[in-house]
């Protein structure tokens, strides 16, 4: 990864920083005591979608204050900055029989892979469950799908860092990054 002026680059594109770790930080400490407000009597499952919640489930769960489980599952619908539209599930749900999830995603685009989560959510046999998600992109989103936790509404700009990525390349970036934007000067 190479780093000029603070700006990245990833394969063939540039990258400028966007958001800070410290705001990262403060967001989902904020996310995680409004989940556990709704939550303080149960004991909700966080089912973390592979790959790009990795970071953002494990600083959530570190600040949440309560009981809880962890899971992972796994679908893939993104080649290169542009969603394809089809989901493929490489990982499904299992052993959530009776339970209170929370399906933790790193961000909500086209809503195309939300919608795919919830068809399967529908024939499991959890006793309820919830979205939280870091990231939304209001202006890209197509379902009516709710969302009950957001992090942060975000400008309809291809990111990564903080467990995004473009081509599994900035996942490790503790902040996030914006595509570069062109500037006509
Ligand atoms: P959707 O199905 O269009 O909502 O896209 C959801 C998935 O696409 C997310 O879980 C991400 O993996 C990926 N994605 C969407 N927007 C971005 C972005 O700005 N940067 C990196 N990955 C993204
Ligand atoms: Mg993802």
């Amino acid at each position: 990864m190479k780093q000029i002026n603070g700006m990245i680059k990833l394969h063939d594109l540039e990258f400028e920083p966007y958001l800070s770790a410290n705001e990262l930080e403060e967001t989902i400490a904020e996310l995680a005591q409004q989940i556990h407000k709704d939550y303080k009597d149960k004991t909700p499952v966080f089912v973390g979608v592979l790959n790009g919640s990795f970071m953002f489930l494990s600083d959530l769960v570190k600040h949440y204050p309560g009981p809880c489980e962890i899971q992972f599952v796994r679908f893939k619908s993104y080649e290169g900055t542009n969603s394809t539209g089809e989901v493929k599930t490489l990982l499904d749900f299992s052993n959530l029989e009776g339970k209170d999830l929370i399906i933790v995603e790193d961000i909500v685009d086209t809503g195309h892979t939300l919608e795919a989560i919830v068809n399967r959510l529908e024939q499991g046999e959890q006793k309820s469950y919830q979205i939280a998600s870091l990231f939304l992109k209001p202006e890209a989103y197509q379902k009516e799908i709710e969302i009950t936790y957001v992090g942060m509404a975000i400008p309809n700009n291809f990111i990564v860092g903080y467990g995004l990525d473009y081509n599994e390349l900035g996942r490790n970036l503790p902040e996030i990054y914006q595509l570069k934007q062109q500037h006509n000067d």
